[in-house]
C-alpha cells in the first residue's frame, strides 16, 4: 500500500508535546537541533494537558476515545469485524524529570501519524486498530515503572497498586506527602476501580510499539530499523540503611557507624557483581553486557554538612536478559550485605518493588515487521530490548513485539536525545504497514 506519512505534520506535534514540559527553561540552544528537556511527570498539570491534547487529536483524526480508570486512553478505529481481536499500538507521553522528547512520544504520536495515513490512503481494516497510551510507564511518581501496563496485563494487585505512595514529595517540596495512587488519580479525573483495568483474555490478537532504540547499536551498525526479539527483565528494590548520627567533629571515627558509608559501598558491591556477571558471561561466549545495574537515587538523612548520615535511603534497577543471572547478582549482593551489616554495625532493610520476567516477540509478527521493512527497502536487525516498556505487561496476554529506531549516540533519558526526522518517519511508516497486515489477519 502506499502510504503519505505527513512529516511535517507528524514533526509538528512532537515539538508541541516537547514544549508541555516541567523544566521549559532548560532548552539547550548550543546543540544542534536545540533540545527540549522534557519533564511530564503522571497526572501532574502538565500530564494532564498532553493527554487533552492528544485526546483532541485523535478524536480529530475520527476515533472514538476511551480512559479507564488508571487513566490509559484507548484511541479506537473501528474495523468491519468489531468482535474480531483488536491490533493494538502505542507507548507513554510521561516523562522523568530532565528527560527528551523522544522516549514514549514516537510510539504513540508516530502510531497516531501510522493509523492516519492508513486512513487517508483508504485502507479499510477487518480487525479494529488502537492506538493506546499507557499510564505512568516512567516509576518518577508511584515508584514503579509501567503501572497502566501492569494493570492492563493482570501483572499488579489492583488493591495494592491503589495503595501505592505518591514519591513526589521526596523531590519536590511543593507536594504534599504520602498520597495514595487512589487519592491522586481521583483528583486527576480517573475514578472507578483499578480491578476494572484488566483487559480480558484475547482483547488484542496483536501489539506493536513503536520507540526510539535508546543504545547506540542501529546508529553504530548504521542499520535503520530494528526488531526486537526480547526484553530484558527489570527488577526494582528500595534500601533503607540505618546507621548512627552524631557531631561531624566531635563523633570519632572509630566510634561511627556512618549511613552513607555503608550505602556507599552496597552501591560499589552492585556495581562490581554486575561487572563480574558480565565477565563470566563473556568467558562462557555469551555477549558479556546483559546485565545492567543502576543506583539512581540517594537520599540523605539529616543531610547536613557536619552531621554524620543516620539513614540513607537508595533505590536499585537491575536488569538482565537472563532472570538467573540476574538473581546471582542478587544473591551475591546479599551477601555483601550480610557482611557489611556486622563489620559496620549499621542494619539495612531490603524492599523488593518489583522482580519482572523477560518478554519475548512472537514469530508471526516478527515475520510482518519484517515484510513490511523489505516492502519499504529499510535495512533491519533484530535485536533485544534493554531497556523496559509497556509491551513487557502486554506480552502476558497478547502476541507481541516491538520496532525500534536509531536515536543519537544510543542516548535516552537525556534533553539531547534525538532521532532524525527520516528515521522517525520511516519507523512511522513500516508500522503503519506492519499494523495493516495484522487487522487483515
Ligand atoms: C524505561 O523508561 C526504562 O527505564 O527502561
Ligand atoms: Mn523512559
Ligand atoms: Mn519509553
Amino acid at each position: 500500500m502506499k502510504l503519505n506519512i505527513h512529516t511535517d505534520r507528524l514533526l509538528a506535534e512532537l515539538r508541541h508535546l516537547a514544549r508541555i514540559t516541567d523544566c521549559a527553561q532548560n532548552e539547550d540552544k548550543s546543540l544542534l537541533p536545540p533540545t527540549q528537556a522534557v519533564t511530564r511527570i503522571v497526572f501532574t498539570p502538565r500530564d494532564l494537558e498532553a493527554r487533552a491534547w492528544l485526546k483532541s487529536l485523535a478524536k480529530a483524526a475520527g476515533f472514538s476515545v476511551r480512559e479507564d480508570a488508571v487513566g490509559n486512553t484507548f484511541m479506537r478505529w473501528e474495523g468491519s469485524e468489531p468482535a474480531l481481536g483488536v491490533v493494538g499500538t502505542g507507548s507513554h507521553t510521561d516523562a522523568i524529570p530532565h528527560a527528551g522528547m523522544y522516549d514514549g512520544t514516537v510510539g504513540v504520536l508516530g502510531g497516531l501519524e501510522a493509523l492516519r495515513s492508513l486512513k487517508e490512503a483508504g485502507f479499510a481494516p477487518k480487525r479494529s486498530l488502537e492506538l493506546l497510551m499507557f499510564t505512568s510507564e516512567e516509576p518518577t511518581r508511584f515508584g514503579i515503572g509501567c503501572l497502566g501496563s501492569r494493570l492492563l496485563g493482570g501483572v499488579m494487585d489492583p488493591q495494592a497498586a491503589d495503595q501505592l505512595r505518591d514519591r513526589l514529595h521526596e523531590t519536590d517540596p511543593n507536594v504534599a506527602e504520602g498520597l495514595s495512587l487512589h487519592e491522586v488519580r481521583e483528583a486527576a479525573g480517573f475514578h472507578g476501580a483499578l480491578g476494572s483495568v484488566r483487559l480480558p483474555p484475547h482483547y488484542y490478537s496483536a501489539w506493536v510499539e513503536l520507540h526510539i532504540e535508546q543504545g547506540p547499536l542501529l546508529e553504530r551498525d548504521n542499520v535503520e530499523l530494528g526488531i526486537v526479539t526480547n526484553i530484558a527483565a527489570p527488577a526494582s528494590y528500595r534500601y533503607t540503611v540505618e546507621g548512627a548520627g552524631g557531631h561531624a567533629g566531635a563523633l570519632l571515627m572509630p566510634d561511627r557507624h556512618d549511613a552513607l558509608c555503608a550505602a556507599a559501598e552496597l552501591i560499589l558491591s552492585v556495581e562490581r557483581h554486575a561487572l563480574a556477571a558480565n565477565a563470566n558471561a563473556k568467558a562462557e561466549g555469551q555477549g558479556g553486557v546483559d546485565t545492567v545495574a543502576t543506583v539512581g537515587m540517594v537520599a540523605v538523612h539529616p543531610g547536613a554538612v557536619n552531621s554524620v548520615p543516620s539513614r540513607v535511603t537508595l533505590t536499585l534497577d537491575i536488569r538482565d536478559t537472563d532472570v538467573a543471572r540476574r538473581d546471582s547478582v542478587m544473591d551475591a549482593l546479599h551477601a555483601d550485605i550480610q557482611e557489611m551489616e556486622r563489620r559496620r554495625g549499621v542494619r539495612v532493610i531490603e524492599e523488593l518493588i518489583n522482580a519482572d520476567q523477560p518478554a519475548h516477540s512472537d514469530p508471526h509478527i516478527i515475520a510482518a515487521l519484517e515484510a513490511a521493512c523489505q516492502e519499504e527497502n529499510a535495512t533491519f536487525r533484530r535485536m533485544a530490548s534493554r531497556a523496559y516498556h509497556d509491551t513487557n505487561f502486554i506480552a502476558p496476554i497478547a502476541p507481541v513485539a516491538m520496532l525500534f529506531i536509531p536515536c543519537r549516540n544510543g542516548v535516552s533519558h537525556r534533553p539531547d536525545e534525538y532521532a532524525t526526522p527520516e528515521a522517525i518517519v520511516l519507523g512511522t511508516r513500516v508500522l503503519a504497514q506492519t499494523l495493516a497486515k495484522l487487522a487483515m489477519a
